[in-house]
């Protein structure tokens, strides 16, 4: 099941919708059903790091399929230290067919001693240019070190209305501040982990979310928490339908291009391309535009995405300084209560790293409506 997970994966399946779709189609007891997870899911985030291992015992380029197992094989020796015996074999019998010889031999040889690849990008199974851009942007330790926490399993929490959610997002729910009675609008909403907890804390929340499937997905959210006070409102968040001026505080936990969640998504370090951050920081900025022009006089405008760039962090914070400058920045706490999660002061806001246990890669900047300055 492994190995057809991750020819399905190669092929351009989600490995998040992938897996859970193949687990479905069979009895597996819950301990092997986890273990199928974790194989792919590895084989995934590792593939460039692996291959590193097996490329200089192939003379020349291997099918899907064998590939497939020879990762497979690899990930269970180097990685879960799996005793050669039980992984070579295991694995030489599901990939099956010609290759069987050939995947034998080389497991063999990286069971007794397996190449260590050099460079960062090879070593930690990223493609060069996020190691390229983390580095230039983080500075090298703290880069490799939020690279290397996300290639980990990811750790999620349990909130008690049942919905499961990153500690970082929760901790961004909390930087918004919202109180009883307010009207609270969350411009980008699915799936809804911040919107549905924000209507926990009894303010009204609009709940906006421009795709269809993840608009419907955001209802069923809805209904399964029982949020109260909660309208979900399918609309462009560059034209909202809202009145000038109306909303006590706003939320814009925007697209971005996700390098801080890749824990969480095994595949995504793949997708991606270089050219994400700039597109997707015009949206960013046109979301905030928007999202200022729906703020009353006094109210509180938050924005927090899922990634570490520059671009996505610091430069959306400068051009918020230089084309808003009646928004004052709001001091972020450092630390919520019972929450392991640390923020860092980054720019005007506040940076986690994906390096606390169990935590996504955020960045949170809360600014407020200090009214127009006379000139
Ligand atoms: C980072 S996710 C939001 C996660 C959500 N706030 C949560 O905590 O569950 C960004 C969302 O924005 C949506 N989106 C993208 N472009 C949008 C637009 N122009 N207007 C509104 N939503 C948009 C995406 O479909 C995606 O669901």
């Amino acid at each position: 099941m492994a190995i057809e997970a991750l020819l399905r994966i190669d092929a351009g399946g989600y490995a998040n919708l992938v897996v859970p779709a193949l687990l479905d189609r069979c009895r597996l007891a819950d301990a092997d059903r986890r273990f199928v997870t974790e194989l792919v899911y590895g084989v995934t985030r590792l593939r460039r790091a692996l291959d590193a291992s097996i490329d200089p015992f192939l003379v020349r380029d291997v099918d899907a399929r064998t590939r497939a197992g020879l990762r497979l094989g690899t990930y269970q020796l180097v990685v879960l230290a799996t005793p050669p015996h039980a992984a070579v074999s295991s694995t030489v019998e599901a990939v099956g067919g010609r290759s069987k010889g050939l995947v034998n031999a080389v497991l063999r040889r990286i069971a007794t001693s397996p190449p260590v690849p050099t460079d960062d990008a090879s070593r930690l199974s990223y493609p060069d240019w996020i190691v390229d851009r983390l580095v230039a942007d983080l500075g090298r330790d703290r880069a490799t070190a939020a690279l290397e926490a996300m290639n980990g399993r990811a750790v999620t929490h349990m909130r008690d209305d049942g919905y499961v959610q990153d500690p970082a997002s929760l901790a961004v729910v909390a930087q918004v501040g919202a109180t009883a009675g307010e009207v609270v609008v969350d411009v980008c909403a699915a799936p809804g982990g911040k919107a549905t907890a924000l209507a926990g804390s009894g303010c009204s929340v609009v709940a906006v979310e421009l795709h269809p499937g993840r608009a419907r997905l955001l209802e069923r959210n809805r209904r399964a928490t029982g949020a109260q006070r909660l309208a979900v409102v399918r609309a462009d968040g560059r034209s909202l339908p809202l009145a000038a001026g109306s909303v006590d505080r706003v939320l814009v936990d925007a697209p971005c291009s996700g390098l801080g969640s890749l824990r969480r998504r095994p595949d995504a370090r793949w997708r991606v391309d270089d050219a994400a951050p700039e597109r997707l920081a015009t949206l960013q900025r046109d979301l905030l535009a928007q999202a200022r022009r729906i703020l009353r006089p006094g109210g509180t405008l938050v924005y927090s995405v899922c990634t570490l760039t520059a671009t996505e962090t610091l430069g959306i914070d400068r051009w918020l300084s230089d084309t808003m400058p009646d928004l004052e920045a709001q001091p972020t706490m450092r630390r919520l209560d019972g929450s392991a999660v640390v923020w860092e002061p980054w720019g005007r806001g506040a940076l986690v790293l994906p390096t606390v246990e169990g935590s996504d890669g955020m960045f949170v900047l809360v600014l407020r409506d200090v009214g127009h300055r006379a000139t």
